[in-house]
């Protein structure tokens, strides 16, 4: 027998706070053990759950020790079997378990909902932590894959950006602190003008802080270590300024696939990507054609660091929205496979 606890809301608290303060230094993704790995029995009923949600569930499931993944997953499945067969539920009753051993282990997973929480269980993330000795807290390594997690669940657009973590007791809602600010890491490096040997300009200044952030591709060569992006980064000004007649390079940044951030006109100067919008819209573009295939996942993550460090720097307004350049201008920019991915990012309207 299994028994599932939920701790009470001090020592919730408590949690919170660490993983607050772990945040600062968020960037590694978790290690996740699927369903599969963990051997899981199939999903018998799965009622969807709408992305990203604004709730954060965080609970401990007691009575579980395991410190390795081949007996955790042991654990799993009793406690599936348990959901299940004792409980009459559908599946696990959280979105994912943080294992002791610091791995995340697949429960419902990220589309389905849990029943974790009566009332939130269809607006909500439950996470659980497992597998400490009884009465004790989680392993530093759990907690820091804890935050990871929920970095990562933010960062893919599962859960919102101002998530809240409501303080549960019997059934209720005590207290329901707000989040107003995600887990911040620090501002990824950026690859000044003055490193690329940018051409001397004036453009008009920005309107900061701005409302918008397009997402553009370049539709020219992929680069995939910095000589060759800063090369050219500075081609495109010259043929920006020279045969384009722009005042400048037209973006305010642009994301190579070495991973690397370059300066375009900045945070201050208005860009020339988009005609009506240049003023309030921060205008990234990632090099290359993203018709077919996607940019990296160095390429990808830089920009969305990019864009947190925007708004933690005060360049971006917190509630921004996020726009593929087809959806502001008639263009097939930002390419079909990029534009499939950025849909999901967060402040994403079509
Ligand atoms: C969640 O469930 C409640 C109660 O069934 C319902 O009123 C609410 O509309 C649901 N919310 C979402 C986002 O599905």
């Amino acid at each position: 027998m299994l028994p599932t606890c939920i701790l009470g809301p001090v020592k919730m608290l408590l949690w919170f706070l660490v993983l607050s303060a772990l945040a600062l230094e968020a960037d590694a993704v978790p290690t996740f053990v699927s369903r599969k790995e963990w051997g899981a029995r199939p999903q018998t009923c799965s009622p969807p759950l709408a992305a990203p949600v604004p709730y954060l569930i965080m609970d401990q499931v007691l009575g579980v020790e395991c410190g390795e993944q081949s007996i955790c997953s042991e654990r799993l499945r009793d406690l599936q079997s348990h959901s299940i067969y004792t409980k009459h539920w559908c599946d696990m009753a959280y979105n994912f378990l943080v294992g002791d051993d610091g791995r995340v282990y697949e429960g419902v997973g990220w589309d389905v909902q849990g029943v974790h929480t009566q009332g939130y269980n269809n607006v909500s993330l439950g996470l659980a932590f497992f597998g400490n000795k009884l009465g004790s807290d989680p392993s530093p390594a759990a907690l820091s894959a804890a935050e990871d997690l929920i970095f990562y669940a933010i960062q893919r657009g599962h859960l919102s950006p101002k998530y809240i973590q409501p303080l549960i007791l019997n059934e209720e809602v005590c207290i329901a602190p707000h989040l107003s600010e995600m887990p911040r890491k620090a501002c990824p490096s950026i690859i000044t003008r003055s490193t690329w040997e940018a051409r001397e300009t004036h453009c008009p200044t920005m309107k900061t802080p701005a409302q918008y952030v397009i997402i553009i591709h370049t539709v020219g060569t992929h680069c995939y270590v910095s000589m060759d992006c800063q090369l050219y980064v500075r081609d495109l000004q010259s043929y920006q300024i020279d045969s384009q007649n722009f005042c400048d390079i037209s973006y305010h940044f642009l994301v190579g696939e070495d991973g690397g951030i370059y300066e375009g006109v900045g945070w201050n100067s208005q860009g020339s990507h988009t005609y009506g919008f240049n003023d309030i819209a921060l205008g990234i573009a990632f090099m290359g054609n993203f018709m077919e295939n996607p940019p990296n996942a160095a390429a990808l993550e830089a920009a969305q660091n990019l864009i947190q460090c925007a708004v933690d720097q005060g360049h971006l307004v917190p509630d921004y929205l996020l726009v593929g350049h087809r959806d502001v201008i008639d263009t097939l920019s930002p390419g079909q496979a990029l534009y499939d991915i950025i849909k999901m990012w967060p402040h994403y309207q079509p």
